[in-house]
């Protein structure tokens, strides 16, 4: 048979037509797998390890991104009208079938755009005053999730044993935050309580940060610090200053202590992100509800110590809290 153009035009024709139908199924496929949508606030190192955190879990559970699951992130770089359209993508365009928002600005930011599919809060402190559920233990609408609430108490009997001449604490955080206003309230009384006086220092940018840790280190004798994200994101700056004046640091999480921070009890961060990815997955799979399903939150912290701070400090931690400590250099 001759091979006239006839044949070359079919020819052509078939294996356009064969390609795209690969494309399509291939596609499909692809959006038929579930989809994780994940909004993270801003990257520091707490809340990439929460990231980490998650999609261990999700995997502990049987999910594993790009197998049989997907998951979209997207990180918001602190800015708010980022926040809103990359929320508005994960929910129109994306069609996420369970979201994660990773800090408070980022879960509000996905539950303006949707009250319908489920959303997985990722360490959010206070979830009820955040206005993102009815209460904790029945959230009530397509909302659940972990929360990172810290063990305020057991972190000031800490601070006042390693540092027991202290009169007055300096808490350190950003007015713009929401997180940080409940932390700093329960933070007064756990102070108070060890009949510390209480200064507190609310920055209105990131810009002010090093200024104020400077004005703190004269006038206070350790500063605290709550799980307060512009602080987290900036912590180089505040331990440098406080550094110079040898002030101590007690942060409210290990990833801050191993940043330059002295010692604090804290809820490991990358378990906070299992522990979501965990949730994550039960809802996925249809076995959990949001609306009937508690807030998870941690009973107990670990106790986490920055040696090299310590000696640089001159502080000698004493023998029975060293052997329960985690030691970071
Ligand atoms: N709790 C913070 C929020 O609700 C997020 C967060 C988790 C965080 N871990 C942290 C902030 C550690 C600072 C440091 O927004």
């Amino acid at each position: 048979m001759k091979i006239n153009r006839l044949h070359v035009a079919v020819l052509v024709i078939l294996v356009f037509l064969a390609g795209s139908f690969f494309v399509d199924a291939k596609q499909q496929t692809k959006a038929q797998l579930p989809t994780v949508g994940v909004l993270q606030f801003v990257s520091h190192p707490a809340l990439d390890q929460i990231y980490k955190g998650i999609q261990t879990g999700l995997k502990e559970s049987g999910y594993e991104d790009g197998k049989n699951m997907r998951i979209v992130f997207q990180n918001g770089q602190a800015d708010q009208s980022k926040l809103t359209t990359m929320s508005q993508q994960l929910v129109q365009e994306k069609k996420a079938d369970v979201l994660i928002g990773i800090a408070t600005p980022a879960a509000q930011a996905l539950a303006n755009q949707t009250t319908k599919t489920p959303i997985v809060l990722g360490a959010i402190t206070d979830p009820l005053s955040a206005g993102l559920v009815k209460s904790n233990e029945k959230p009530g609408g397509n909302i659940t999730g972990v929360s990172d609430k810290s063990p305020v108490d057991a972190q000031f009997d800490l601070a006042v044993s390693l540092l027991p001449k202290s009169k007055t604490v300096g808490i350190l955080y950003a007015s713009s935050e929401e997180n940080s206003k409940y932390q700093v309230a329960e933070a007064k009384k756990a102070a108070e309580a060890k009949k510390l006086s209480v200064k507190t220092y609310a920055v209105p940018s990131s810009n002010e940060i090093a200024q104020t840790v400077q004005v703190m280190a004269g006038e206070v004798d350790f500063i605290y610090i709550p799980t307060d994200n512009t602080i987290a994101n900036a912590m180089q700056t505040v331990v440098n200053e406080a550094d110079k004046a040898k002030t101590p640091i007690i942060p409210s999480v290990d990833t801050m202590v191993e940043q330059g921070g002295l010692a604090t009890v804290g809820i490991n961060q990358f378990e906070l992100g299992v522990q979501t990815g965990k949730m994550t997955a039960d809802i996925l799979e249809g076995r959990s509800k949001p609306a009937s399903t508690p807030i998870y939150t941690f009973k107990t912290g670990d106790i986490i110590i920055n040696q090299k701070q310590a000696k640089q400090l001159g502080i000698t931690i004493p023998e029975k809290i060293a052997s329960k400590a985690k030691i970071v250099e």
